[in-house]
């Protein structure tokens, strides 16, 4: 039998009205992740200038309304910021951004940390750099803490 979740009132709103949902064309990084326990997808792309700020974000998630929302949020936290910055990102932060979230939606949080990171690496491929500290993209998110 399966319990009844209850969501903050911040999740319910970036669910029921996300934000920056879409594509980037010629986006300078796109990252996709999932998970394969519960078959979720998200995608997010940026938009960074020769400055390294994201000038635009956009993301497309297949996913429950935890993942849309944490990747709703997450756009709106990295937009304008640097990529060392956006890289700083936790799903921590976007949990907390969201007013919490239940035990069990924790790893769709993780989606958007690692959608982010996954989407920076790919930036940094394009462009021949190293970002320090950013790790090579896991494809399939685990659940975890
Ligand atoms: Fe898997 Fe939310 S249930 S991302």
């Amino acid at each position: 039998m399966s319990e009844v979740i209850e969501y903050s009132e911040k999740v319910m709103d970036h669910f029921t009205n996300p934000r920056n949902v879409g594509e980037i064309e010629n986006a300078s990084g796109v990252g996709t992740v999932g998970n394969a326990k519960c078959g979720d997808i998200m995608r997010i792309y940026l938009d960074i200038d020769d400055n390294e700020v994201i000038k635009d974000v956009k993301f497309k998630t297949f996913g429950c309304g935890a993942a849309v929302a944490t990747s709703s949020i997450a756009t709106e936290m990295i937009m304008g910021k640097t990529v060392q910055d956006a890289l700083k990102l936790t799903n921590k932060a976007v949990q907390e951004a969201l007013g919490g979230l239940p035990a069990v939606k924790i790893h769709c949080s993780l989606l958007a940390e690692e959608a982010v990171h996954a989407a920076l690496w790919d930036y940094a491929q394009k462009k021949g750099i190293v970002i320090e500290g950013l790790k090579p993209p896991v494809n399939d998110i685990e659940e975890r803490e």
